[in-house]
C-alpha cells in the first residue's frame, strides 16, 4: 500500500463511520501567534476542541499537512521529519474512548483495511496522576478486543498525555498505537513507547481530550468531550511496506536516488553521507511545502522565513559534504511537486514562486558558503588549542551576517569537531546588533494552541472592519493576503501597489472607529460558499474551504467567511490606531494596528 491509497482508505474508513471529510489547511496557522507551524492534525480544530460548533458536524476526518521543527537537528536518524502528514478523526462531543478504540482497532487489524496481524500491535495508556485518573477505561476496551493485558503499557504524564503544545488549551490522556517490526529488542526494558531502538514504531494516537489546561497550569472540564486522533503517513506506510524507516518508501526513494545521480554517491555505502543525504531529502521535500503552501513564504531571517532558510541552507551545505558544487535542489523540488500534485494541488500552482525562490536562495548562500567554511576552518584550528572546546558568540555571529550561517549550521559543524557554541554570546552579539530580529530563536519553534484571549478576539474583529475599510478606502482590488494576531496587536497583509497615503491611514482609521462606535452585533452563520458569496460575503486566501463554511457579519458593514472566534458585539472593542503601514512583499502592503481600551 501506498501513501497515497493509506490516505484515501483512512479517509473511505472513517467516512463510512459517518465522518463528513473536511479540508486540510495552511501549514501557517492563522491568528495564533504562539506557533509557526500547523503541527498537528488538531491544530486547525482546537476553537471546535473548545466548544465552537463545526459547520461540518461532530464527526470530521482529514489528512493534513504538518510541520515539527522542535527537533530539526534530530533529522538524518531514520525516523524523524521536519515535514509528515497527519491522517485524523476527530469527536467533537460526539463518541469517546469506547468508539473511538474500537475503530482504530478495526481499521488497524481487519483485513479489508490495515490487516496488521494482532501480534504486531501493543498500545500504551495513561498511568495516572495527581490530575487525571489511570486509564484503566481504554485498557479494558483494548483487552475486550482481544490485546494481551501485556502488550498494554501504562506511562506517564510525559509519554501518555496529549497538549496543550502551548501555554493553554484542550488536553487529555491518549493511547498510543504501536507496531512491532520484528527486530530483537534492544534490552530486557526494551518496550513501546518506553524505548526508542526503533523495535515498536508509533503509528497512531487516540487523544481523549477532556481538560482545557488555564494559564496558572490549572484544567478546567471541558464541556464537551472530544476525540482528536493522528496517524502519521509515513510511517504507517513504512509499517505497511515492512520497511524500517520512512526514508525506505516512494516517498523518499525517488528523491534519494536523484541525490545519488547528483552526486555519485550511494545510500547505504556511508553512514555519514547517508545521513546528509536523508537531510537533504527530508529539508528539500518541508521546504516545498512551506514555499508552495495556501500562504507561502520565502526565506528570511524572522519567522517561518527563517526556519525555511535554515532549511535550505542545511540541505545546501549536506550536498557539499556529498561533493555537489553546482545548484541542485530544484531538480528535487521538482520530485516532491509530482509527487503530492494530486493530494496537494496548490503546490502545483505555486510551482514557478517555489523554484524561483529555491534557485535564489541556493545562488544567495552558496556564493558565501565555501567563504564562510573556510573562515570557519582558520578560527578552528585556534579554537582547537582551546581545552574549553567553545567557539565564541561573536564568531558565530560573524559568521551568520557575514556568510549566512544560520547559527544552527555554526552549532552542527561545531559539533562534528567535537565543539559547542556559545549560544549566549550569540544572542548578545545578535540582539546588539539587530533587537528586531528575535524570532529566529528557539523559544517560537516550540509550538503551541490557538490563543482566544479576549484581546485576540477583539483584534480578530478589528481585522475585519480593517478589511472593509481598506476597500472602501482604496478600492476592491485589496484583498487579504495574511493576517497574523497577537494578544497586543494585529497584523494585516493586503494586496495594493502603493504607500498608503497619510491621508487615506487616517480615513480608514476613522472608518474602522466609527463602526466600533456603532455597537454593531457580530452574528454567525453556517452556510455553503456559494451561498456565502452569493450573500456578499468576502473568502480569499486562495483557501480552501469545507462544504459549510462559517460566515461572520459585523452589523451591516463586514461579512466575511472566517473560522472565528469574533466578539459578541463591537461595543468594548476600544480605540483602534493603526501603528504602522509598509511594504510586505512585491504589490503586497502591511498594516499593523491596535487597539487602545
Ligand atoms: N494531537 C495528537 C498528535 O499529534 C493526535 O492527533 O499526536
Amino acid at each position: 500500500m501506498t501513501a497515497n491509497e493509506l490516505r484515501k482508505k483512512y479517509i473511505d474508513f472513517f467516512v463510512s463511520k459517518n465522518h463528513v471529510e473536511i479540508v486540510g489547511k495552511s501549514l501557517i496557522p492563522e491568528n495564533d501567534p504562539t506557533v509557526l507551524f500547523t503541527t498537528a492534525g488538531m491544530h486547525p480544530l482546537v476553537p471546535y476542541l473548545l466548544g465552537q460548533e463545526h459547520p461540518s458536524g461532530s464527526r470530521l476526518t482529514d489528512y493534513q499537512k504538518c510541520i515539527r521543527t522542535g527537533d530539526i537537528d534530530a533529522v538524518g536518524d531514520p525516523s524523524h521529519l521536519t515535514f509528515f502528514e497527519m491522517l485524523g478523526n476527530w469527536s467533537l462531543g460526539d463518541y469517546f474512548k469506547e468508539e473511538a478504540i474500537k475503530m482504530s482497532f478495526e481499521f488497524l487489524t481487519s483485513p479489508k483495511w490495515l490487516g496488521f496481524p494482532l501480534d504486531r500491535l501493543s498500545v500504551t495508556v495513561f498511568a495516572g496522576d495527581e490530575v487525571a485518573p489511570r486509564d484503566e477505561e481504554s485498557a479494558a476496551v483494548w483487552t475486550s478486543l482481544g490485546l494481551p493485558r501485556e502488550r498494554i503499557h501504562f506511562l506517564p504524564k510525559e509519554d501518555n498525555w496529549w497538549g496543550p503544545a502551548g501555554e493553554t488549551g484542550p488536553c487529555g490522556p491518549d493511547t498510543e498505537m504501536f507496531i512491532d517490526t520484528g527486530k530483537e529488542p534492544c534490552s530486557d526494558k526494551c518496550a513501546p513507547g518506553a524505548c526508542s531502538c526503533g523495535k515498536y514504531f508509533e503509528v497512531w494516537n487516540d487523544v481523549f481530550m477532556q481538560y482545557n489546561m488555564q494559564k496558572d497550569g490549572t484544567y478546567l472540564p471541558l464541556e464537551r468531550k472530544c476525540v482528536d486522533t493522528g496517524m502519521g503517513i509515513e510511517r504507517t506506510i513504512a509499517m505497511i511496506q515492512g520497511k524500517k524507516s520512512v526514508y525506505e518508501t516512494e516517498v523518499f526513494t525517488p528523491i534519494i536516488a536523484k541525490i545519488q545521480e547528483i552526486s555519485g554517491k550511494n545510500y547505504g555505502d556511508d553512514e555519514v553521507l547517508d545521513k546528509s543525504i536523508r537531510i537533504i531529502a527530508d529539508h528539500t521535500r518541508t521546504s516545498v511545502f512551506i514555499l508552495g503552501d495556501e500562504r507561502g513564504v520565502s526565506p528570511s531571517n524572522v519567522g517561518q522565513g527563517y526556519i525555511l532558510r535554515r532549511l535550505l541552507r542545511r540541505a545546501i551545505r549536506h550536498g557539499r559534504i556529498l561533493g555537489i558544487e553546482g545548484a541542485f535542489l530544484n531538480q528535487l523540488a521538482d520530485i516532491v511537486l509530482e509527487m503530492y500534485k494530486e493530494p496537494y494541488p496548490i503546490i502545483l500552482s505555486n510551482k514557478d514562486f517555489i523554484f524561483a525562490e529555491i534557485a535564489k536562495e541556493e545562488e544567495k548562500f552558496r556564493s558565501t558558503l565555501q567563504k564562510g567554511l573556510h573562515e570557519f576552518e582558520k578560527k578552528l584550528e585556534g579554537l582547537m588549542r582551546n581545552p574549553k572546546k567553545i567557539i565564541p558568540g561573536r564568531i558565530a555571529f560573524n559568521l551568520y551576517d557575514t556568510y549566512g550561517f544560520p547559527l544552527e549550521i555554526t552549532e552542527e559543524l561545531a559539533a562534528e569537531n567535537g565543539m559547542t557554541v556559545d549560544k549566549e554570546g550569540f544572542d548578545e552579539a545578535f540582539k546588539k546588533h539587530q533587537e528586531a530580529s528575535k524570532k529566529g530563536s528557539d523559544k517560537v519553534f516550540k509550538g503551541g494552541l490557538a490563543d482566544n484571549s479576549e484581546m485576540t478576539t477583539a483584534l480578530h474583529t478589528a481585522t475585519h472592519l480593517l478589511h472593509k475599510a481598506l476597500r472602501m478606502v482604496l478600492g476592491e482590488h485589496v484583498q487579504q493576503k495574511g493576517s497574523n494576531i497577537t494578544a497586543e496587536r494585529l497584523r494585516f497583509d493586503f494586496a495594493h501597489p502603493d504607500k498608503m497615503s497619510a491621508e487615506q491611514l487616517a480615513e480608514v482609521e476613522a472608518i474602522v472607529n466609527q463602526q466600533i462606535a456603532r455597537e454593531l452585533d457580530v452574528v454567525e452563520e453556517v452556510m455553503t460558499l456559494d451561498e456565502a458569496t452569493a450573500a456578499g460575503a468576502l473568502a480569499f486566501f486562495g483557501e480552501k474551504y469545507e462544504s459549510k463554511v462559517k460566515v461572520y457579519s459585523v452589523g451591516d458593514f463586514s461579512k466575511e467567511v472566517c473560522g472565528g472566534p469574533h466578539v459578541a458585539n463591537t461595543r468594548d472593542m476600544g480605540k483602534f490606531k493603526i501603528q504602522k503601514e509598509q511594504s510586505s512583499s512585491a504589490g503586497v502592503r502591511r498594516i499593523k494596528a491596535v487597539l487602545v481600551k
